[in-house]
Protein backbone atom coordinates (compact mmCIF):
# COMPACT_ATOMS: atom_id res chain seq x y z
CA UNK A 1 0.00 0.00 0.00
CA UNK A 2 1.48 3.31 -0.87
CA UNK A 3 1.65 5.89 1.60
CA UNK A 4 -0.80 8.99 1.20
CA UNK A 5 0.24 11.73 -1.30
CA UNK A 6 1.51 14.54 -0.35
CA UNK A 7 -0.90 17.13 -1.76
CA UNK A 8 -4.21 16.59 -3.71
CA UNK A 9 -5.45 18.02 -6.70
CA UNK A 10 -9.90 19.04 -6.43
CA UNK A 11 -11.11 19.41 -10.10
CA UNK A 12 -14.42 21.50 -9.44
CA UNK A 13 -17.29 20.47 -11.14
CA UNK A 14 -20.31 22.26 -9.45
CA UNK A 15 -21.07 24.64 -12.63
CA UNK A 16 -21.12 22.01 -14.71
CA UNK A 17 -22.06 18.54 -12.94
CA UNK A 18 -24.03 20.47 -10.51
CA UNK A 19 -25.95 22.93 -12.80
CA UNK A 20 -27.32 20.25 -15.18
CA UNK A 21 -28.59 17.88 -12.99
CA UNK A 22 -30.46 20.60 -10.79
CA UNK A 23 -34.23 21.36 -12.14
CA UNK A 24 -33.72 25.14 -11.78
CA UNK A 25 -31.54 27.22 -14.18
CA UNK A 26 -29.35 29.40 -12.70
CA UNK A 27 -28.96 32.91 -14.46
CA UNK A 28 -25.93 33.22 -16.33
CA UNK A 29 -24.39 36.07 -14.15
CA UNK A 30 -24.70 34.00 -11.33
CA UNK A 31 -22.69 31.52 -12.85
CA UNK A 32 -20.15 33.61 -13.91
CA UNK A 33 -20.01 35.19 -10.52
CA UNK A 34 -19.82 31.72 -9.05
CA UNK A 35 -17.21 30.52 -11.25
CA UNK A 36 -14.85 33.77 -10.82
CA UNK A 37 -15.29 33.13 -7.25
CA UNK A 38 -14.04 29.60 -7.53
CA UNK A 39 -11.68 31.31 -9.31
CA UNK A 40 -10.21 33.33 -6.62
CA UNK A 41 -10.78 30.05 -4.04
CA UNK A 42 -7.79 28.50 -6.49
CA UNK A 43 -9.00 25.61 -7.11
CA UNK A 44 -6.75 24.23 -10.10
CA UNK A 45 -9.15 22.89 -12.06
CA UNK A 46 -12.75 24.18 -12.89
CA UNK A 47 -15.30 22.26 -15.12
CA UNK A 48 -17.00 25.51 -16.50
CA UNK A 49 -19.93 23.95 -18.58
CA UNK A 50 -20.99 21.97 -21.31
CA UNK A 51 -21.36 22.11 -24.72
CA UNK A 52 -23.63 19.17 -25.45
CA UNK A 53 -27.07 19.62 -26.97
CA UNK A 54 -29.38 22.04 -25.08
CA UNK A 55 -32.48 20.14 -25.51
CA UNK A 56 -30.87 17.62 -23.65
CA UNK A 57 -29.00 20.14 -20.88
CA UNK A 58 -31.02 23.22 -21.23
CA UNK A 59 -29.63 23.89 -17.93
CA UNK A 60 -26.29 24.73 -19.85
CA UNK A 61 -27.55 26.50 -22.70
CA UNK A 62 -25.55 29.65 -21.98
CA UNK A 63 -22.66 27.67 -22.15
CA UNK A 64 -21.07 30.01 -24.97
CA UNK A 65 -21.68 33.40 -22.89
CA UNK A 66 -20.41 31.87 -19.50
CA UNK A 67 -17.37 30.71 -20.63
CA UNK A 68 -16.36 33.85 -23.06
CA UNK A 69 -17.82 36.19 -19.69
CA UNK A 70 -15.83 34.58 -16.68
CA UNK A 71 -12.21 36.19 -15.61
CA UNK A 72 -9.48 33.31 -16.49
CA UNK A 73 -6.65 33.19 -14.29
CA UNK A 74 -3.86 31.51 -15.76
CA UNK A 75 -3.01 29.22 -13.23
CA UNK A 76 -6.48 27.56 -13.28
CA UNK A 77 -7.42 25.46 -16.15
CA UNK A 78 -11.05 25.50 -16.67
CA UNK A 79 -12.07 22.55 -19.13
CA UNK A 80 -15.36 22.32 -20.90
CA UNK A 81 -17.59 18.87 -21.02
CA UNK A 82 -18.42 17.97 -24.91
CA UNK A 83 -19.81 14.61 -26.01
CA UNK A 84 -18.85 14.73 -30.10
CA UNK A 85 -17.43 17.24 -32.89
CA UNK A 86 -20.14 19.63 -32.61
CA UNK A 87 -19.06 20.23 -28.78
CA UNK A 88 -15.37 20.09 -29.34
CA UNK A 89 -16.20 22.81 -32.21
CA UNK A 90 -18.15 24.81 -29.99
CA UNK A 91 -15.58 24.56 -27.08
CA UNK A 92 -12.86 25.52 -29.37
CA UNK A 93 -14.54 28.87 -30.36
CA UNK A 94 -15.08 29.80 -26.57
CA UNK A 95 -11.02 29.20 -26.13
CA UNK A 96 -10.92 26.47 -24.20
CA UNK A 97 -7.38 24.33 -24.91
CA UNK A 98 -8.96 21.86 -22.26
CA UNK A 99 -11.96 19.58 -23.06
CA UNK A 100 -13.43 16.38 -21.37
CA UNK A 101 -15.29 13.58 -23.12
CA UNK A 102 -17.26 11.16 -21.50
CA UNK A 103 -18.38 7.47 -21.64
CA UNK A 104 -19.70 4.83 -19.40
CA UNK A 105 -18.88 1.61 -18.41
CA UNK A 106 -22.73 0.60 -18.65
CA UNK A 107 -23.69 0.37 -22.08
CA UNK A 108 -27.86 0.94 -21.03
CA UNK A 109 -26.19 3.99 -19.19
CA UNK A 110 -24.57 5.13 -22.05
CA UNK A 111 -27.71 4.62 -24.48
CA UNK A 112 -29.45 6.64 -22.15
CA UNK A 113 -26.90 9.18 -21.83
CA UNK A 114 -25.17 10.03 -24.93
CA UNK A 115 -27.84 8.09 -26.98
CA UNK A 116 -25.17 5.53 -28.47
CA UNK A 117 -23.22 3.36 -27.06
CA UNK A 118 -19.99 2.93 -25.61
CA UNK A 119 -18.44 1.55 -28.64
CA UNK A 120 -19.96 4.35 -30.66
CA UNK A 121 -18.84 6.71 -28.00
CA UNK A 122 -15.31 5.87 -28.51
CA UNK A 123 -15.44 5.94 -32.16
CA UNK A 124 -17.25 9.49 -31.55
CA UNK A 125 -13.84 10.61 -29.73
CA UNK A 126 -11.69 9.04 -32.73
CA UNK A 127 -13.08 11.51 -34.94
CA UNK A 128 -11.88 14.29 -32.88
CA UNK A 129 -8.51 13.07 -32.01
CA UNK A 130 -6.27 14.62 -34.69
CA UNK A 131 -8.11 18.09 -33.38
CA UNK A 132 -6.78 17.33 -30.25
CA UNK A 133 -3.66 16.87 -31.60
CA UNK A 134 -3.41 20.46 -33.86
CA UNK A 135 -5.16 22.11 -30.86
CA UNK A 136 -2.97 20.94 -28.39
CA UNK A 137 -5.75 19.85 -26.68
CA UNK A 138 -5.71 18.45 -23.10
CA UNK A 139 -8.19 15.90 -22.75
CA UNK A 140 -9.79 14.74 -19.95
CA UNK A 141 -12.03 11.22 -20.25
CA UNK A 142 -14.96 10.58 -17.55
CA UNK A 143 -16.20 7.22 -17.62
CA UNK A 144 -19.59 6.82 -15.31
CA UNK A 145 -21.14 3.96 -13.59
CA UNK A 146 -17.88 2.40 -13.12
CA UNK A 147 -19.13 0.85 -10.14
CA UNK A 148 -22.93 0.83 -10.15
CA UNK A 149 -25.41 1.37 -12.89
CA UNK A 150 -28.93 2.94 -12.35
CA UNK A 151 -30.21 0.25 -15.05
CA UNK A 152 -27.68 -2.56 -14.74
CA UNK A 153 -27.02 -2.74 -11.26
CA UNK A 154 -23.71 -3.54 -10.18
CA UNK A 155 -20.97 -3.72 -12.28
CA UNK A 156 -18.21 -5.98 -12.52
CA UNK A 157 -14.82 -4.57 -12.47
CA UNK A 158 -13.70 -5.73 -15.25
CA UNK A 159 -16.04 -4.02 -17.50
CA UNK A 160 -14.12 -0.84 -17.62
CA UNK A 161 -10.24 -2.62 -18.57
CA UNK A 162 -11.46 -1.99 -21.83
CA UNK A 163 -12.65 1.45 -21.66
CA UNK A 164 -9.58 2.68 -20.13
CA UNK A 165 -7.68 1.19 -22.73
CA UNK A 166 -9.56 2.66 -25.46
CA UNK A 167 -9.30 6.06 -23.92
CA UNK A 168 -5.46 5.59 -23.49
CA UNK A 169 -5.23 4.42 -26.57
CA UNK A 170 -7.26 7.81 -27.71
CA UNK A 171 -4.00 9.84 -25.56
CA UNK A 172 -6.09 10.54 -23.24
CA UNK A 173 -4.50 12.57 -20.28
CA UNK A 174 -6.48 11.41 -17.53
CA UNK A 175 -9.61 9.50 -16.90
CA UNK A 176 -12.17 10.23 -14.28
CA UNK A 177 -13.84 7.26 -12.92
CA UNK A 178 -17.28 7.91 -12.06
CA UNK A 179 -19.56 6.57 -9.21
CA UNK A 180 -22.64 8.33 -10.80
CA UNK A 181 -24.70 7.26 -8.03
CA UNK A 182 -22.64 7.31 -5.14
CA UNK A 183 -23.32 3.38 -4.59
CA UNK A 184 -20.18 2.23 -4.32
CA UNK A 185 -18.49 1.21 -0.92
CA UNK A 186 -15.05 1.09 -0.14
CA UNK A 187 -14.65 -2.46 -0.42
CA UNK A 188 -15.85 -1.77 -4.37
CA UNK A 189 -13.34 0.89 -5.03
CA UNK A 190 -10.86 -1.17 -3.64
CA UNK A 191 -11.61 -4.47 -5.58
CA UNK A 192 -11.50 -1.92 -8.68
CA UNK A 193 -8.70 0.03 -7.82
CA UNK A 194 -6.90 -3.34 -7.30
CA UNK A 195 -7.42 -4.63 -10.49
CA UNK A 196 -7.03 -1.25 -12.77
CA UNK A 197 -4.22 0.00 -10.98
CA UNK A 198 -2.11 -3.89 -11.05
CA UNK A 199 -2.36 -2.79 -15.16
CA UNK A 200 -2.04 1.18 -14.97
CA UNK A 201 -0.15 3.94 -13.12
CA UNK A 202 -2.26 5.75 -10.21
CA UNK A 203 -1.57 9.49 -11.47
CA UNK A 204 -3.66 8.67 -14.88
CA UNK A 205 -6.55 8.29 -12.63
CA UNK A 206 -9.03 10.97 -11.18
CA UNK A 207 -12.15 9.94 -8.37
CA UNK A 208 -15.28 10.96 -9.13
CA UNK A 209 -17.76 10.84 -6.69
CA UNK A 210 -21.39 10.99 -5.61
CA UNK A 211 -21.87 11.17 -2.02
CA UNK A 212 -25.82 9.72 -2.09
CA UNK A 213 -25.11 6.85 0.63
CA UNK A 214 -22.28 8.85 2.44
CA UNK A 215 -19.36 7.27 1.01
CA UNK A 216 -17.72 9.50 -1.03
CA UNK A 217 -15.32 10.56 1.65
CA UNK A 218 -14.48 7.13 2.44
CA UNK A 219 -14.49 6.03 -0.77
CA UNK A 220 -11.60 8.75 -1.56
CA UNK A 221 -9.66 8.04 1.57
CA UNK A 222 -9.45 4.70 -0.20
CA UNK A 223 -8.04 6.49 -3.38
CA UNK A 224 -6.01 8.28 -1.52
CA UNK A 225 -4.40 5.07 -0.03
CA UNK A 226 -4.10 3.92 -3.16
CA UNK A 227 -1.91 6.63 -4.85
CA UNK A 228 -4.47 8.35 -6.38
CA UNK A 229 -4.52 12.57 -6.46
CA UNK A 230 -7.06 13.66 -8.17
CA UNK A 231 -10.83 14.08 -7.28
CA UNK A 232 -13.90 15.99 -8.44
CA UNK A 233 -16.13 17.73 -6.52
CA UNK A 234 -18.37 19.89 -6.34
CA UNK A 235 -18.83 23.35 -4.19
CA UNK A 236 -21.65 22.68 -1.78
CA UNK A 237 -22.29 19.61 -3.14
CA UNK A 238 -24.55 20.34 -5.47
CA UNK A 239 -24.99 18.26 -8.62
CA UNK A 240 -26.08 14.54 -10.14
CA UNK A 241 -27.36 12.98 -13.34
CA UNK A 242 -30.37 13.97 -14.73
CA UNK A 243 -30.06 10.56 -16.82
CA UNK A 244 -28.93 8.49 -13.51
CA UNK A 245 -32.15 8.28 -11.23
CA UNK A 246 -31.38 8.42 -7.97
CA UNK A 247 -28.15 10.39 -8.21
CA UNK A 248 -27.63 12.31 -5.86
CA UNK A 249 -24.76 15.73 -5.21
CA UNK A 250 -21.24 15.26 -6.06
CA UNK A 251 -19.01 15.22 -3.02
CA UNK A 252 -18.81 18.64 -1.71
CA UNK A 253 -15.35 20.49 -2.21
CA UNK A 254 -15.41 21.71 1.08
CA UNK A 255 -15.85 18.33 2.72
CA UNK A 256 -12.77 16.94 0.73
CA UNK A 257 -10.96 20.18 1.82
CA UNK A 258 -11.57 19.28 5.23
CA UNK A 259 -10.53 15.66 4.69
CA UNK A 260 -7.04 17.08 3.03
CA UNK A 261 -6.55 18.79 6.00
CA UNK A 262 -7.17 16.17 8.51
CA UNK A 263 -4.84 14.29 6.61
CA UNK A 264 -2.21 16.89 6.38
CA UNK A 265 -2.36 16.72 2.47
CA UNK A 266 -1.96 19.96 0.31
CA UNK A 267 -4.73 21.47 -1.51
CA UNK A 268 -3.78 25.15 -2.25
CA UNK A 269 -7.53 26.24 -2.08
CA UNK A 270 -8.73 28.68 -0.16
CA UNK A 271 -11.22 27.81 2.15
CA UNK A 272 -13.09 31.09 3.02
CA UNK A 273 -13.01 31.72 -0.90
CA UNK A 274 -14.24 28.45 -1.16
CA UNK A 275 -17.00 29.26 2.00
CA UNK A 276 -18.01 32.75 -0.15
CA UNK A 277 -18.36 31.13 -3.57
CA UNK A 278 -20.95 28.73 -1.54
CA UNK A 279 -22.84 31.13 0.30
CA UNK A 280 -23.27 32.85 -2.83
CA UNK A 281 -24.86 30.28 -4.79
CA UNK A 282 -26.88 29.02 -2.63
CA UNK A 283 -29.47 31.27 -2.67
CA UNK A 284 -30.41 30.41 -6.03
CA UNK A 285 -30.75 26.73 -4.97
CA UNK A 286 -33.70 25.50 -3.37
N1 LIG B 1 -24.05 20.89 -29.11
C1 LIG B 1 -25.21 21.40 -29.55
N2 LIG B 1 -26.09 20.74 -30.31
C2 LIG B 1 -25.77 19.48 -30.66
C3 LIG B 1 -24.57 18.87 -30.24
C4 LIG B 1 -23.69 19.62 -29.42
N3 LIG B 1 -22.54 19.11 -28.97
N4 LIG B 1 -24.53 17.62 -30.72
C5 LIG B 1 -25.65 17.45 -31.45
N5 LIG B 1 -26.40 18.57 -31.41
C6 LIG B 1 -27.67 18.80 -32.08
C7 LIG B 1 -27.59 18.48 -33.56
O1 LIG B 1 -27.12 19.60 -34.27
C8 LIG B 1 -29.03 18.16 -33.88
O2 LIG B 1 -29.75 19.36 -33.99
P1 LIG B 1 -30.97 19.54 -35.01
O3 LIG B 1 -32.01 18.58 -34.52
O4 LIG B 1 -31.35 20.98 -34.83
O5 LIG B 1 -30.42 19.19 -36.33
C9 LIG B 1 -29.51 17.44 -32.63
O6 LIG B 1 -28.64 17.88 -31.58
C10 LIG B 1 -29.45 15.93 -32.75
O7 LIG B 1 -28.14 15.55 -33.14
P2 LIG B 1 -27.61 14.04 -33.03
O8 LIG B 1 -26.20 14.01 -33.48
O9 LIG B 1 -28.60 13.11 -33.71
O10 LIG B 1 -27.59 13.81 -31.48
P3 LIG B 1 -28.47 12.85 -30.55
O11 LIG B 1 -29.88 13.30 -30.53
O12 LIG B 1 -28.18 11.43 -30.86
O13 LIG B 1 -27.85 13.21 -29.13
C11 LIG B 1 -25.91 13.96 -27.90
C12 LIG B 1 -26.47 12.94 -28.88
C13 LIG B 1 -24.59 13.41 -27.41
C14 LIG B 1 -25.72 15.29 -28.60
C15 LIG B 1 -26.92 14.14 -26.73
O14 LIG B 1 -27.26 12.87 -26.26
C16 LIG B 1 -26.35 14.93 -25.61
O15 LIG B 1 -26.07 16.13 -25.73
N6 LIG B 1 -26.16 14.31 -24.43
C17 LIG B 1 -25.57 14.98 -23.30
C18 LIG B 1 -26.00 14.34 -22.06
C19 LIG B 1 -25.27 14.98 -20.91
O16 LIG B 1 -24.73 16.05 -20.97
N7 LIG B 1 -25.33 14.25 -19.79
C20 LIG B 1 -24.72 14.68 -18.62
C21 LIG B 1 -23.25 14.49 -18.60
S1 LIG B 1 -22.80 13.07 -17.63
ZN1 LIG C 1 -21.03 13.20 -11.70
Amino acid sequence: MNSLPAAVRIVEVGPRDGFQSIEQTIPTDAKIQFINTLSEAKLPEIEVTSFVSPQWIPQLADAQEVSIEIIRDSNIMYTALIPNIKGLERALDANYSSVAVFTAASDTFSQKNINCSIKESITRFQRMKTSFQDNSMRVRGYISTVWVCPYEGQMEPENVLPVIDALLELGIDEISLGDTIGKATPDDVRNTLDLILSLHDANQFALHFHDTYNHALENIRVGLEYGISTFDSSAGGVGGCPFAPGASGNVSTGSVLNLCKELGIETGVDDQKLSAAVNFIQSYLN
